[in-house]
């Protein structure tokens, strides 16, 4: 079996949004009591979608001082930002040979991101789920913690690495390197783990505040759509007093949010932030209308959120200090993927 290990990463593209924070990064922080992690600032993957981003550098700093901001321990886990390691991009194309053109084709989010014109999308963006597997084998990672956007990608992780587990067998087990594990009831000698998404809790999916079908996200043109990690104060109530309601008062029964999306996000919200459920947020809000509720989520996100937003721009004010917590955790990093890279290369005979 192998070592259980988390990995994860967040690309440096615009701002964190509460989205990011519950789905993704609040999570990393409660998994490192319990495992060793790796917490990466993906700026390989930014690359898809524009190749040239003016300021790449500071957006990557601005995600290592979120991590660090919300609580993450660089000293007892690793932070780095991707291109550091050379290994990503080189198993990502030894992945590229592995997975097959129609796994990608397949890709809810390239067909979103590429749109219409499809022929015309960067063959990056078509490949992204390949070095998003390699980002996590690289480690040979046993677990994912993302929204649950992300659980399609995962499952092609798990396929890439079932077909070159297979395929491969023979020069595994001549290499003296995998291990023995059982997948549905197939016994496999296994290099790369299955890895496991990890998408729980009533967050894994925070919705815009403008329209409560689409999930708050960092491309959404509307600023209004999201609470973003560097909002001060008066942003927050801003944006929540003109968040998008319905005109019932809140249910006292989570049955009662049904077909009401955006009282269903705001309660999952409060949930969230509170380390609640919804139905107990619904058992004290209950009855009340949004224009008491609104205040009360205002400032639990300001209290929540404040810490966090001032020890970022902290932070930021001292970037050298930055770049020296990512390249400690650069060298961290390339020498696990050294050794994994060592071994591909032993199998596939390079
Ligand atoms: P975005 O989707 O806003 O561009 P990323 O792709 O960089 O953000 O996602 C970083 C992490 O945040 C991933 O784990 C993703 O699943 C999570 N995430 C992004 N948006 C949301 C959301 N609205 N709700 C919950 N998790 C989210
Ligand atoms: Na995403």
């Amino acid at each position: 079996t192998f070592k259980p290990l988390v990995f994860s990463g967040v690309q440096p593209t615009g701002n964190l949004h509460l989205g990011n924070y519950l789905g993704a990064i609040r999570r990393f922080v409660a998994l490192q009591e319990e495992m060793d992690c790796i917490y990466c600032v993906v700026d390989l993957h930014s690359l898809t979608a524009q190749l040239v981003h003016r300021d790449l550098k500071e957006q990557t700093r601005s995600i290592a001082a979120a991590y660090l901001a919300a609580g993450i321990d660089a000293d007892k886990h690793i932070v780095f930002n991707q291109s550091a390691v050379p290994g990503h991009a080189e198993l990502a194309w030894i992945f590229n040979c592995v997975a097959r053109i129609g796994w990608m084709n397949r890709m809810t989010q390239f067909k979103d991101k590429a749109g219409k014109d499809r022929e015309n999308a960067s063959l990056g963006l078509l490949a992204y789920p390949s070095l998003m597997a390699a980002d996590i084998l690289l480690y040979r990672a046993t677990h994912v913690p993302v929204g649950d956007d992300q659980k399609q990608h995962l499952e092609l992780t798990r396929d890439i690495a079932m077909k070159f587990n297979l395929d491969f067998g023979d020069n595994i087990r001549a290499a003296g390197t995998g291990t023995d594990i059982t997948v549905g009831d197939q016994p496999v000698h296994a290099y790369f783990p299955m890895t496991e998404p990890m998408i729980s809790g009533a967050t894994t999916r925070v919705m815009s505040l403008r329209d409560g079908t689409k999930k708050m996200s960092k491309s959404d043109p509307s600023d209004l759509s999201r609470i973003n990690l560097t909002d001060d104060a008066d942003d927050i109530s801003r944006k929540i007093k003109k968040a998008k309601t319905d005109p019932e008062a809140l249910p006292s029964e989570l049955d009662g949010l049904e077909g009401r999306p955006e009282a269903s996000n705001l309660v999952g919200i409060y949930a969230a932030l509170s380390d609640r459920t919804k139905e107990d947020v619904l058992a004290e809000y209950g009855g009340q209308q949004f224009s008491a509720f609104k205040p009360a989520l205002t400032e639990l996100a300001v209290t929540v959120l404040a810490p966090i937003n001032a020890e970022m721009r902290k932070l930021e004010a001292d970037p050298g200090h930055i770049d020296a917590v990512l390249k400690k955790g650069s060298e961290r990093a390339g020498e696990i993927a050294a050794r994994t890279m060592s071994d591909v290369k032993d199998i596939i005979g390079l």
